[in-house]
């Protein structure tokens, strides 16, 4: 267990850097990062992870919801020891942090998730690897070690196949397994409908299905031969409209793995939850890429907290900064999951992009814990904000 580390030593790693007339080389602010990126990344890779559902609503709710709650430092308590470790379904983490599964890394950058693995790793950070990854599942497990990781599961409508992909995945080492509830098909995205842009089409994303057996095994040619062929198979297999509660009780009898439920946003969905017997949930809007007009998950936390009983809460949507973890952690979270800001790390600077963006989350992290009189996460909770008035 590696509790107790030095994020905001990255602090004054890049100050004294500054005495030898060293500047970072990466943004540092979300605003500066997401701006780099624009120049660097092509305007359909920058647009397909920038973008959201609709006029994008959501997107700018997830963001100002965090706006609307305060902290209230404390002043004058020992801060020197600080410990942000945790543990979630039996995951020792050092912080409250994870990555949340982005698909598609490869039109992001040439190392796409394998970079991506191997930063979050050599910080002990854990990550959860989408099912529409560049990189089979098996190549980033390679590339991850020992690194803690989750699988993330876009449930094909093809039990075969559905059922290979969780294998799979336990075999490659990847501890749980987190079933994406909110996309049962793609939202209306402008920005990429403008384009025309949806990369699967031209077989970005679709490593996990073109490298399995009960995909390949339901193709009349392989995909180096057939690509056309394979990449109209992942058309029919993707969409799973017909997914309902129920269906639940099959994957919990596939695998033993913990599995958490991401994308629940309504109470009553917290219930169903704990009925099918599940292990935690993800609050999650997909970063305000499916519904627009969704509530702010900030916004809707409380609630499935308190339905969600003894479950783990995560919370992702709109997390940018150490401040906006301690308050999801205060209203309940047990833990919160960076989207876009770590995407858009790997497309200005590859791996150490990544690395770049956790350790300057995690620095920024403790520090508003410990500038607000905090030193361990249990210290935590609602009595330490108040509305924005
Ligand atoms: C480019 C992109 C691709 C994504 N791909 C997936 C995916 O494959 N599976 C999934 O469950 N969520 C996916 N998400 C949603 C993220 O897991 C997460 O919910 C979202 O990024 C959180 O919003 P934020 O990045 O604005 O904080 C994706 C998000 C982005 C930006």
């Amino acid at each position: 267990m590696e509790g107790r580390l030095d994020f905001s030593g990255y602090q004054n790693e890049i100050y004294l850097g500054g005495l030898g007339g060293e500047k970072p080389g990466l943004p540092i602010s979300y605003a500066d990062l997401e701006a780099k990126a624009r120049e660097v990344m092509t305007p359909e890779a920058f647009g397909y992870v920038a973008g959201g559902a609709g006029s994008e609503d959501t997107m700018r709710q997830n963001l100002e919801a965090f706006r609307r709650w305060r902290i209230v430092p404390r002043m004058l308590r020992d801060v020197s020891d600080r410990d942000l470790s945790t543990e979630i379904l039996g995951l020792a983490m050092p912080a409250p942090v994870m990555l949340a599964p982005v698909g598609v890394l490869g039109i992001v950058h040439g190392d796409g998730e394998l970079a991506v693995a191997r930063a979050a790793s050599s910080l002990g950070i854990p990550f959860v690897l989408s099912t529409a990854a560049s990189n089979t599942m098996e190549a980033v497990a390679e590339a991850a070690g020992v690194g803690p990781r989750w699988f993330q599961l876009y449930w094909p409508n093809d039990q075969e196949i559905a059922a290979s992909f969780v294998s799979r995945a336990e075999d490659a080492g990847y501890s749980a397994i987190v079933v994406t509830l909110d996309v049962p098909q793609l939202a209306w995205r402008p920005r990429d409908l403008q384009g025309a842009f949806l990369p699967f089409l031209t077989g970005e994303g679709i490593a996990n299905y073109l490298g399995d057996p009960a995909f390949r095994a339901q193709l009349d040619e392989p995909p180096d031969e057939n690509p056309t062929g394979a990449v109209l198979k992942w058309v029919s297999v993707f969409p799973h409209p017909t997914l309902t509660w129920e269906r639940l009780s099959w994957l919990r009898e596939r695998t033993s793995l913990p599995i958490l439920l991401k994308g629940v946003l309504h109470p009553d969905d917290a219930r169903a939850a704990i009925e099918t017997g599940v292990n935690g949930i993800i609050v999650s809007n997909h970063g305000g890429r499916q519904v627009d007009g969704a509530i702010a998950t900030l916004d809707a936390l409380p609630a499935v907290v308190e339905a969600a009983g003894d479950l783990p809460v995560l919370l992702d949507s709109g997390v940018r900064t150490g401040a906006d973890a301690v308050k999801a952690i205060a209203l309940g979270a047990r833990a919160v999951l960076l989207g876009r800001p770590y995407a858009f790390g790997l497309g200005v600077g590859g791996e150490d992009g990544v690395r770049h963006v956790l350790r300057s989350f995690l620095a920024e992290l403790e520090l508003t814990m410990a500038l607000s009189g905090l030193t361990r996460l249990s210290e935590i909770d609602r009595s330490i904000l108040e509305p924005s008035p």
